[in-house]
């Protein structure tokens, strides 16, 4: 510590279009709250700063959706998730908003500051435009046929049905969802950020100079800078997000990607007169924190804006996680497959620390991981209570009964190697998880913590203070030692655990201050004779009951879902008659999967190896959403096999997989029965 005059920690801003989730908490905010009260415990001066995201096509879409203003639905959502992580704990120095007005006015006084220096290239190029709403098309905007799978509900960028990514061109009979008009295509200026021309700067910044950043990070950076930066449009054709401020930019706003970030500047500048301090001196240490799909975001272009404004300090480290899926399956908004903060705050009553544990323990940080209820309760009973609160509640209940409610005395000359082993373990347990915290490893800081007080499980266990009858000295120097590790425990716990940090001061009637991190270490932490207040029940344990309501709470909210969804994207109608010689012209043939594996950055796509008895060919489909790899490997399926080639995510496909719907919307195998032979014709 020490080594910089000040920090400045950032938690990726969430889009103010839905409440936040567990996957948000584990991804940054909680990982970012650790870092950030362990530097305010060794009283480094810190600012943690965040706030919504109000701009851009997902606040639009939910407005829409909702069938309110854009307004309405960032006004709504910013006081849930407010609300939501400053109940978990989240201690943000300010947690602001992209609407207010200092968060405008300094995007734009950025983007004036590019533009005046001509670092953007000015573009025209032809966009869709809906007539009759008289407005431009964003790609979500525009819904048609998805060219691959047929569903008539597509979107301009995405096929939801089949995972493909699509471009608007790419969809047939594409029309408005504004106003379900064919859109014509008309030309439109926007201003571009050349990020060619950082690319050998930021190759020097990221590749050579920040080796030491996380593998995920790193690689994802990597394989971005390798495979070449290109222009991109920092302006949209909207009405809702920050003016482009310029002459003759009417309904122009600022890419939400552009102003997003500046937002840790301006909330920066409406927490404190002392901001430019904070972004302006080289001795300020810069730290994001964020899910791995805003790496690129962080890593690559905000770092060439602030390269191209100047005068800026660059992140020392951008500490991503993966992300948390929950009971194996990805988190999905709109199939509400997720565990909402706002109602666990409601279901599970000040039980924020039993969350912040499970998360911590499970955090995404080197790869995707699993949240499941039954792990929540697990953690919490067989860790919580009965390692960290049986300790404290055996050493405390012991102190009453044994030494009259005060701390006792510790009689040095009875001193033996247990009392010397546990006071090792704790100085030692202080050590490492600074390193662990400092290197951005909570899982590991937090399993220290949880292993300290295992020890003083066993170390209370060997030495039977019960049993010692009229040994005093015996009685008093276990619970002396019991006691002075409880403080201990209190202050390496408070970083991950506030909330059970904050009961154990009142236990133990100390101020806030002891949990400073420079008293963690010591056996002088609570003073003989000082009278300590009763127990007080640290964590409750879980019942199956309630395990039980959430696991269906889930299951049931995903099933409402997806009825709704399959209300709003009927079965497709039937595509006109065609003759039998263009039927005739599909080649459908017989294959078997003989491999299987992921594409990667494309959550949806699988590579497959088809054996089709003549030959093996490769198929790209979208069905990693409904099978794993292992899963599919051995089925036979049908498959078009002479569809032409296309390119998806740099793989050449060789046809296509026939496939079809469930009721429960699953992706199934039109497949031969298994007793066709590969290559032979389905007729
Ligand atoms: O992915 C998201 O949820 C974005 N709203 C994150 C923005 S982070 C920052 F740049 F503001
Ligand atoms: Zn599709």
């Amino acid at each position: 510590m020490k080594e910089y005059k000040r920090h400045l920690v950032t938690a990726a801003l969430p889009y103010a279009n839905g409440p936040v989730h567990i996957g948000h908490l584990a991804g940054n905010f909680l990982p970012a709250d650790i870092y950030v009260r362990y530097l305010r415990a060794n009283n480094e001066d810190v600012k943690f700063i965040c706030g919504t995201d109000e701009h851009g096509v997902p606040i639009t879409i939910r407005a829409m959706k909702e069938g309110v203003t854009p307004q309405e639905i960032v006004d709504k959502y910013f006081t849930i998730i407010n609300d939501s992580l400053h109940q978990m704990g989240i201690s943000f120095d300010i947690f602001s908003r992209t609407s207010n007005q200092i968060h405008h006015d300094t995007s734009q006084a950025f983007f004036l500051n590019l533009y005046e220096k001509g670092l953007f290239e000015e573009r025209e190029s032809a966009q869709f435009f809906d007539e009759e709403k008289q407005i431009f098309l964003a790609d979500r905007y525009i819904t048609g046929t998805c060219p691959k799978c047929g569903n008539e509900n597509a979107y301009g960028d995405q096929c939801e049905k089949c995972g493909s990514s699509l471009s608007p061109e790419e969809l047939i009979n594409p029309k408005s969802a504004l106003s379900q008009s064919v859109p014509i295509k008309k030309n439109t200026t926007h201003w571009y950020l050349p990020l060619q021309h950082y690319e050998e700067w930021l190759k020097q910044w990221i590749i050579e100079d920040h080796k030491e950043w996380k593998n995920n990070v790193y690689g994802q950076c990597k394989s971005w800078l390798d495979s070449g930066l290109h222009a991109r449009a920092m302006t949209r054709d909207s009405h809702w997000g920050v003016a482009v401020p310029l002459p003759n930019a009417e309904g122009k706003v600022l890419y939400v990607w552009f102003d997003a970030p500046i937002g840790y500047i301006s909330a920066t500048k409406e927490l404190t007169p002392q901001w430019s301090d904070y972004w302006c001196k080289e001795d300020t240490k810069l730290v994001h924190f964020l899910g791995k799909d805003n790496i690129v975001f962080h890593c690559i272009i905000f770092p060439a804006m602030l390269k191209a404004h100047g005068g800026f300090v660059l992140p020392n480290n951008v500490p991503a996680n993966e992300f948390l899926n929950i009971e194996g399956e990805k988190v999905s908004t709109s199939r509400n497959w997720a565990v909402w903060v706002d109602e666990y705050l409601k279901d599970f009553p000040e039980m924020q620390d039993s969350m912040r544990y499970t998360l911590c323990a499970n955090m995404p940080e080197t790869k995707d991981n699993d949240f499941t209820w039954k792990d929540f309760q697990d953690r919490n009973n067989n860790e919580l209570v009965a390692i960290l609160g049986n300790f404290v509640n055996r050493a405390f209940v012991l102190m009453h009964k044994l030494c009259n409610g005060k701390v006792p005395a510790f009689h040095l000359d009875q001193k033996d190697e247990k009392d010397d082993a546990l006071f090792e373990k704790i100085v030692q347990t202080k050590k490492d998880i600074e390193t662990s915290i400092e290197n951005y490893r909570f899982r590991e800081g937090l399993f220290s913590v949880i292993d300290l007080a295992r020890k003083g499980n066993i170390y209370l266990q060997d030495k039977e203070p019960w049993k010692k009858g009229d040994d005093q000295i015996a009685i008093d120097n276990c619970i002396h030692m019991c006691l002075q590790l409880t403080a201990n425990l209190a202050i390496f716990m408070n970083p991950f655990l506030p909330f059970t940090a904050q009961k154990l001061c009142r236990m133990m009637k100390v101020v806030d201050r002891m949990l400073a991190w420079e008293h963690g270490g010591s056996l002088k932490l609570l003073q003989k004779g000082y009278p300590l207040n009763p127990p007080a029940l640290l964590f409750r344990k879980i019942e199956d009951e309630e395990i039980a309501l959430q696991k269906e709470k889930l299951s049931k909210g995903s099933q409402q879902a997806t009825s709704n969804q399959t209300q709003v994207t009927p079965t497709a109608s039937l595509k006109e008659t065609i003759s039998f010689e263009d039927f005739d012209k599909i080649d459908i043939r017989v294959a078997t999967i003989t491999a299987a594996e992921k594409v990667a950055k494309a959550d949806k796509l699988l590579k497959l190896t088809l054996d089709l008895g003549f030959e093996t060919r490769t198929v790209v489909s979208g069905i990693a959403l409904h099978y794993t790899p292992e899963e599919i490997v051995g089925k036979q399926v049908s498959v078009i096999a002479n569809l032409a080639p296309r390119k998806m995510k740099g793989i050449e496909s060789n046809g296509m997989i026939l496939m079809a719907e469930n009721e429960a919307g699953k992706l199934i195998f039109i497949n031969a029965d298994g007793g066709a032979m590969n290559g032979s014709q389905v007729k």
